[in-house]
């Protein structure tokens, strides 16, 4: 059987971006496996500068852009334009990867169930912005790194895996940032092998991973 022919079956992907990209490149490089139970169809940024464009392009991926300042302030145009290109590739489910743009009720609605997000930080704490340098300011002795369902409150919605690592006493914003930017690059395909295959279901706002469990054994920071 051809490989086109082995992989035509795959759930179709896009990942939103408006940066570098790294989540998208870690996402990009696991579905390569035909293995993966979904294919990356579409990168799409609303930077026409995203740096992340490039590296999709260089992987063989279909870039699009949709410039949020091409729509002024009509913020309900430009979520058009962007769910116009998603069903114009087929797409089954979005994975925002550092997509900086609010999305309204309305888009998110359309989306619902089928779109997640990667935040910096354990969730419900520090949301929005800065989270490692918030973090840091905060003494937490571990941080970590969050996929969720998007819901219209932002950095909010059903949590399908989190990360946890310890915080040390020299980290600085940088150092911290690495460490859990290392993290999401581990959930993220996770994630959305998960979600490809079906086995996100949500009760009462709590995501169960079918097949899935809590480990055992626990993370202590400092060491003792
Ligand atoms: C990532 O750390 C992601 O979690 C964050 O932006 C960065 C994008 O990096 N997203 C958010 O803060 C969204 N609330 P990347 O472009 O290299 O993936």
């Amino acid at each position: 059987m051809a490989a086109g022919a082995m992989t035509a079956g795959r759930a179709k992907v896009a990942i939103l971006i408006s940066g570098r990209g790294s989540n998208m490149a870690a996402l990009i490089e696991a579905a390569a496996d035909p293995a993966f139970p979904a294919e990356i169809a579409l990168v799409l940024s609303n930077r026409p500068d995203a740096a992340g464009l490039a590296r999709a392009a260089a992987a063989g991926i279909t870039t699009e852009v949709v410039d949020h300042k091409d729509f002024g302030k009509n913020r309900e145009g430009f979520e058009r334009a962007l769910d116009a290109a998603l069903q114009a590739h087929g797409i089954a489910f979005v994975c925002l990867a550092g997509f900086m743009r609010l999305l309204t009720p309305w888009f998110v609605g359309r989306w619902e169930g089928r779109m997640i997000n990667v935040h910096p930080a354990l969730l419900p704490a520090f949301k929005g912005l800065d989270t490692h340098a918030r973090a840091l300011a905060a003494g937490v002795r571990l941080h970590g790194a969050t996929v969720h369902l998007v819901v219209p409150e932002m950095d909010s919605g059903p949590i399908v895996v989190q990360g946890a690592v310890p915080v040390g006493d020299d980290d600085t914003p940088d150092t911290l940032a690495a460490r859990v930017l290392a993290v999401e690059h581990r959930l993220y395909p996770l994630a959305l092998r998960w979600l490809a295959e079906g086995r996100i279901n949500v009760e009462a706002g709590r995501c169960r991973i079918a097949g899935a469990s809590a480990p055992a054994g626990l993370l202590i920071a400092p060491a003792v």
